[in-house]
């Protein structure tokens, strides 16, 4: 097996990269993007040329989701380059038999009170651009390009996901302890429900993806949902032994301005995964006690 990896410096890609245990007759191919820059159809056509990799995983994606807004409706601007056609870019250069997996996210679906999530593999992602933040829709267009492209795909949809040992890009928990530490942390929202990733997870499931290479949409996130709040409230109690510290606040207020930004009932199922790929998926509070302990001051 050949597996070509994109996004391999990134949060998510790095973890893969770094613990997959790949065998003898398993080469990982993962070039930095001045090696191989997904939105230069040539540069990738050509690297496919030279190494026919049989697998690929795409992590690499524009994910700055602040500078994503100030690009909305531009698709001349790097998000929609990078995330759809940068997509678009390496559907095109492979060969039919290549499995190709993708890493996506949950806010390709609104969050929103009429159509409110944990959302399975199976539903319809957002259709109206205006109800999602300009990065999730330029994943969701990433998605329809693979899905009506590719026959022997699987995407792998994640949602806030998090890790302690990454010094390159805060995760979730990290920015939240990190403003605790400076005395900074805001009210946390306390009616806003998402699930969290544990990046740990997202490394498992490919490998069973890599041993089974099934057809069609996984989710790896928590088996349950957590606010912002409650999530704070724990992290700081197990990794700084402070109680209930973190005050709550309504999300309302700022969905009148951003409803497009903040999902309110986002995150993902992941039954359906669990099922076909035969795993179990730990709860938010699982993924904290145990980040809590490598994170203790
Ligand atoms: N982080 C989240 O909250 C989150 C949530 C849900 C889903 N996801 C998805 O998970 C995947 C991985 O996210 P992440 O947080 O690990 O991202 P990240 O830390 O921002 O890393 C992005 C990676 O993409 C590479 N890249 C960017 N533009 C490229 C280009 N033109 N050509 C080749 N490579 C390029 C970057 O290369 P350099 O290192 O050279 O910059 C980097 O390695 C993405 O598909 C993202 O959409 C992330």
């Amino acid at each position: 097996m050949k597996i070509l990896v994109t996004g391999s410096n990134g949060l998510v890609g790095s973890h893969f990269v770094e613990n997959y245990q790949s065998s003898k007759n398993i080469v990982i191919l993962s070039p930095s993007q001045d090696e191989l820059d997904i939105t230069n159809l040539k540069s990738v056509k050509d690297f496919f040329k030279m190494h026919d990799p049989d697998t690929v995983i795409h992590f690499a994606a524009f994910t700055d989701v602040s500078k994503a807004e100030e690009q909305r409706n531009n698709k001349n601007a790097p998000c929609w380059i990078v995330n759809v056609e940068g997509t678009t870019n390496l559907i095109r250069s492979l060969n039919p038999d290549t499995f190709f997996i993708a890493i996506s996210t949950d806010v390709i679906f609104s969050g929103s009170k009429e159509n409110p999530g944990p959302y399975s593999e199976d539903e319809t992602p957002e259709e109206n651009p205006d109800l999602l933040s300009w990065y999730g829709w330029t994943k969701r267009e990433a998605e329809r390009q693979i899905i009506n492209n590719i026959k022997n795909f699987a995407i792998l949809r994640i949602s806030n996901p998090v890790r302690s040992n990454y010094e390159l890009k805060s995760d979730y928990v990290r920015k939240i302890l990190t403003l605790y530490d400076s005395g900074k942390l805001y009210p946390m929202f306390n009616d806003q429900y998402l699930t969290l990733t544990y990046i740990n997870e997202v490394t498992e499931t490919l490998e069973v993806m890599l041993h089974k290479r099934p057809i069609g949409i996984f989710h790896a996130s928590s088996s349950n949902l957590f606010t912002p709040h409650k999530l704070a409230n724990l992290l700081i109690e197990r990794a700084r032994g402070k109680k209930d510290v973190v005050k709550p606040v309504s999300i309302e207020p700022f969905l009148k301005d951003n409803q497009s930004r903040y999902p309110q009932f986002g995150g993902l199922k992941v039954e359906q995964t669990e099922k076909k790929l035969g795993m179990k998926f730990r709860s938010w509070e699982e993924i904290i006690e145990d980040l809590a302990t490598q994170l203790s001051a």
